[in-house]
Formats: C-alpha cells, structure tokens, sequence
C-alpha cells in the first residue's frame, strides 16, 4: 500500500518572512490528517528558516528543495550541494522539472546526475517528467516520458529505486489551468509504473509513487488522486495559499 504524497512546489514565490507565515498557516490546518505525507518545497533562500519553523511548530510535513547541484563541494559558484540540503532536513530533491530542462537547458544526463547525488545523500529525488503539447498531439506523450524515465534513472540500482518518487507532469498542463483528465493521467501513470517494472521489477515499481502535477487544484484533487496510480499530487499555484494546498491534502487524506 502507497501512502499519498502531496507536495508543494514554491517554485520562485515567496520572500523568507512570506514563506514562514505560509508554512505556519499550514502547519494547522494540515494537522492531524491521516494517511497521507505532506511537503513543501520553498524556494533555497528560505529553507534554513521554513525547516526550523517545521520543527518548532512539532509539525510532521516534510521538507523540500526545487533543486541541487550533483557534487557535494567545490567551485561551482551559484550552485547548492547534497549535503547543504542534508544539513537543513531536506528530505525530498524536485529533479528534472520542466521548468529546469525547458528554461535552464537541463539534459537527460545532468538530471541523471541529479537523481544519483541525492540518492547518494540519503534524500528521496521527486523526478518529473512530462511532454509537451506538441508531442502529445502527435502521440508522442508515452514515447517521450520512457525516453526520460530511461535517461534519467539510469544511475538508479534495483534495490535503492522502490524509495523513488516520480511526478508526471504534462507540459502543457503547468501554470495554464488545463489539467490531464483523470483517465489521461492515470493512463501516464500506469504506463510509468510498467517502464519501472521492466527497469527494476515488479515488486519494486509496486512500491515507487507516482504523483501527477499540473494545474492541481482543490476542485479536481480528488477525482485524479482517486485513481489506481496517482500516488499523490505535485502542486505548484495551488500551494501558494494556505486554505488551497490544506483542501487537497484533504482530498488525498
Ligand atoms: P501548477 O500547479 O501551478 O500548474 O504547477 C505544477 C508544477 O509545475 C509543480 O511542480
């Protein structure tokens, strides 16, 4: 049985002080929800803060980090290690996400990097994978994500992967309002599961969740976490404000 993950992606909202009150907003209005693990994932400048909040608050959500350079030290100038995030209680690593590979030029290899480093750091990497509107008109969707499942779990070995999180997030449905249907998304999803399957077994890929991001919103929460492989849901917009991102936690509760 897979416990429901809902995460909060910041993405580049919120000052340090706006991320404090957002995540004490939250804090109660989460508490005590069962059955399901919540994170948020606050933009760098704001973690060392937001993870001690979580912690004085005695709140039971987990801490994310949108991204992370694939060494642990050196002279990479701008750039945050494994261990940095490992130090603030960073326990989930977004990899891979669209935004990354579209706006920063990110490739298969460096978001394999990824998946490994933070593996290596005993950090759970969220890999999102996706196709655009394009590629899904010319049926191209299915071909597109085995592509990236296949580059970027490439490092992974059969024993570590059942710890991995995925989240399909279609391209097209980020940011715009448009959401997959529940049936499209479960679809993606199932399809996932099947390409983990045939990488490192069946018992394994039954254990790996996977979420779907992609214009999530309290009103079509729970019909998507309502199907068979939808694990649980990667938020953007919808995690900016308190009241929203605590209705969809509830619908996967
Ligand atoms: P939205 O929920 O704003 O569409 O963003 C989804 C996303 O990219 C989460 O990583």
């Amino acid at each position: 049985m897979r416990t429901q993950l809902v995460a909060g992606n910041w993405k580049m909202y919120k000052t340090n002080q706006e991320a404090v009150e957002l995540v004490s907003g939250l804090a109660s209005l989460v508490e005590g929800l069962g059955g399901v693990e919540v994170a948020v994932c606050p933009p760098f400048t704001s973690l060392a803060d937001v993870s001690r909040s979580l912690h004085e608050l005695g709140s039971g959500m987990a801490l994310g980090a949108q991204n992370v350079y694939p060494r642990s030290e050196g002279a990479f100038t701008g750039e945050i290690s494994p261990p940095m995030l490992k130090a603030l209680g960073v326990t989930y690593v977004i990899v891979g996400h669209s935004e990354r590979r579209e706006i920063l030029g990110e490739k298969d290899d460096f978001v394999a990097a990824k998946v490994r480093a933070v593996l290596d750091e005993g950090m759970t990497p969220i890999l999102c994978v996706g196709e655009t509107l394009e590629e899904r008109e010319a049926g191209g969707a299915l071909g597109k994500v085995e592509g990236q499942l296949d580059a970027d779990l490439a490092n992974v070995r059969p024993e570590e992967a059942s710890a991995l999180v995925i989240a399909y997030e279609p391209i097209w449905a980020i940011g715009t309002g448009k959401t997959a249907t529940p049936a499209d998304a479960q679809e993606m999803n199932s399809f996932i599961r099947g390409r983990l399957a045939a990488m490192f077994g069946e018992a394994t890929a039954d254990k790996v969740r996977v979420l779907y991001g992609g214009s999530v919103k309290p009103e079509n929460a729970a019909e998507l976490m309502a199907m068979p492989d939808i694990d649980g849901a990667l938020v953007g917009g919808a995690s900016l404000k308190a009241e929203d991102f605590a209705a969809i936690v509830r619908a996967a509760s």
